[in-house]
């Protein structure tokens, strides 16, 4: 009988090998064939031609040079060559008698086989203005001092307030290597000057850690591009919006991952700033109610609400945050901690530890 079920978990041990080799190396290939059949012809009635004599018909626009200027519009006459103009004009908030412009088509007909096209008309519109500056109504609607702070855009700055020193990023400008963002920051940090201002916090668009499945890592690259140096330099807090919820993380940092040692999930770090997403201010979107399962480790507290904090600077040690919760008129705290000091006082407080 022994020896019956060694045999037995020999083999078992053998298929579960097989089971291991034939499928480690292998991704999944789905089982779904789409059947093979000719698709039904669309009826032609389904397409009726637009009414009115030998109106335009088959319109067709695309884009007509290089740059983005110009466009090609084209459309077919079913029964004789005109009109073969296209007028158009400059779209202006409350000027309704804009100057008008005509554009000739060059017209042409083919047949093929049995086939007698109509009339095909081709007019290129030209010297057409771009609309191409990004964040217009950001840049019109909100002034800040970012000249002050030597930076070439008023997307980053930074300024100082009391004890702290803030530095504003852009999540959507770049921030690549070499970029002006990039450059701007690495001079910036260099000039942060802990004693007179002990605090350093940095605001960012979209959170580099945000356990909510709306938006989820979209972050990322920045923070891989940025994480080290905000470790290095001891920043405090971090404070991003993007995901309409409230989520505050312990101090963590995850900036050992090369891809090949294995080192992807963030880890305690007390050199790492805390991230605050506060992005709850309210927004017609509605709240961002879809938060990952389990809570991360590295998510110290979230809530699902429009809310907002303080943070009120002691001295050059401590700080005491609070995130109030805002429901039906009443401001309710929901979250509270005490900061220590990253550069002067790097002890871990007591509602930071990891869990
Ligand atoms: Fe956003």
């Amino acid at each position: 009988m022994a020896h019956t079920s060694g045999m037995w978990v020999a083999t078992a041990f053998c298929l579960c090998l097989l089971n291991f080799a034939g499928t480690c190396n292998a991704g999944i290939t789905s089982k779904y064939v789409r059947k093979l059949y000719a698709s039904q012809e669309i009826p032609k009635e389904y397409f009726p031609s637009p009414p009115g004599f030998n109106a335009p018909e088959q319109v067709h626009i695309t884009q007509g040079d290089y740059e983005g200027r110009s466009m090609i519009i084209s459309w077919v006459t079913p029964l004789h060559p005109n009109p073969n103009v296209v007028t158009y004009w400059e779209a202006k908030n409350g000027h309704k008698h804009s100057h008008k412009h005509r554009a000739h088509a060059k017209t042409t007909t083919y047949r093929y086989y049995n086939y007698t096209s109509g009339f095909i008309h081709h007019a290129t519109i030209r010297r057409l203005k771009e609309e191409n500056t990004p964040f217009k109504p950001y840049m019109h609607r909100y002034h800040v001092p970012y000249k002050a702070a030597k930076s070439t855009s008023p997307l980053w700055y930074s300024i100082k307030r009391a004890s702290a020193h803030i530095i504003v990023l852009s999540s959507y400008s770049a921030y690549g290597k070499y970029t002006p963002q990039y450059n701007w920051l690495q001079q910036e940090l260099a000039k942060v000057n802990r004693s007179l201002t002990p605090w350093l916090i940095v605001l960012v668009h979209s959170p580099w850690y945000n356990s909510n499945n709306y938006h989820y890592m979209e972050g990322e690259s920045m923070r891989v591009m940025f994480e080290p140096w905000l470790v290095q330099n001891k920043v405090d807090i971090v404070f991003a919006g993007h995901v309409h919820s409230y989520e505050r993380s312990h101090r963590i940092s995850n900036v050992q991952y090369n891809i090949t040692n294995g080192l992807s999930a963030p880890v305690k770090d007390a050199s790492a700033p805390v991230y605050i997403t506060i992005g709850d201010g309210g927004n017609i979107e509605g709240i961002a109610n879809n938060f990952s399962d389990p809570q991360p480790s590295y998510s110290a507290f979230r809530e699902a609400s429009f809310g907002h904090a303080m943070l009120e600077i002691k001295n050059r040690t401590h700080a005491y945050y609070t995130w109030h919760r805002n429901q039906d008129g009443e401001r309710t705290a929901a979250d509270s901690t005490w900061f220590y000091n990253r550069y002067w006082y790097p002890h871990e407080e007591p509602t930071s530890s990891m869990v």
